[in-house]
């Protein structure tokens, strides 16, 4: 699964420059018994599976050495929300170490004793952590200086203030019968960012009026 679609386009040509690095770790590598399991039954029964806490502990252990600086994630979508402030944090940081986990759960003791940070990407179950991880890298690698081009890096400034896009038109002038609105066409700069605040205020009141102020942490 990695880097899978980060290894295209500017964040996989980064990862080639070395701009940033990623170093997938197989969980069951560390398995026990015979068949390598990663997972029993839940005590207190149940559907499902659990993660066991030793095989995830020696497989993070393997990874990240004692001192080793880099946030411990968990993905898992009881996690804390990921936002644009988290990533920017992250961007500037030394790395992360994210575990991925797979099945109904990781016992609880694992997270305990490792000081895992849990992280969820939005209010729905995927199938596991790995594409939440993904997204948490792609929105992290963009941010790191040299990955974009100029335009891209200044893009979410409109985030950072706390609003949603304005809407965005290029040529032609017409289409469909639908005209791209007057006054950016006027040559108007002052205008033209009026009427950009204005769009991107309305939209976000329409859509996530849980948006106010600048992008929360
Ligand atoms: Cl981090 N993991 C899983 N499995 N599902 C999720 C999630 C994470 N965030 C939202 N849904």
């Amino acid at each position: 699964m990695f880097p899978g679609p980060l290894g295209q386009s500017l964040a996989g040509e980064a990862l080639a420059r070395g701009l940033w690095s990623l170093e997938a770790r197989d969980i069951r590598d560390h398995g026990t018994g015979r068949h390598r399991a990663v997972d029993d039954t839940p005590a207190g029964g149940g559907p499902g599976m659990v993660m066991r806490a030793d095989v995830l502990a020696a497989s993070l252990d393997a990874t990240a050495l004692p001192g080793d600086p880099r946030p411990r994630l968990i993905m898992t979508p009881r996690g804390a929300p990921f936002r644009q402030a988290r990533a920017r944090e992250w961007a500037a940081g030394p790395g992360l170490v994210i575990l991925c986990p797979r099945f109904e759960g990781v016992d609880e003791r694992l997270i305990e004793a490792r000081g895992l940070s849990e992280v969820s990407i939005g209010d729905y179950v995927l199938s596991g952590g790995e594409i939440a991880a993904l997204a948490i890298l792609d929105a992290c690698v963009r941010l790191i200086p040299g990955v974009m081009g100029k335009e891209d890096s200044g893009r979410e400034e409109s985030f950072e203030s706390g609003l949603l896009e304005y809407p965005q038109y290029t040529r032609p002038r017409e289409w469909e019968g639908r005209a791209i609105p007057e006054v950016l066409l006027s040559g108007d700069h002052a205008k033209v960012a009026e009427w950009r605040r204005r769009e991107a205020e309305r939209i976000t009141k329409e859509r996530r009026f849980d948006l106010r102020g600048p992008a929360g942490s």
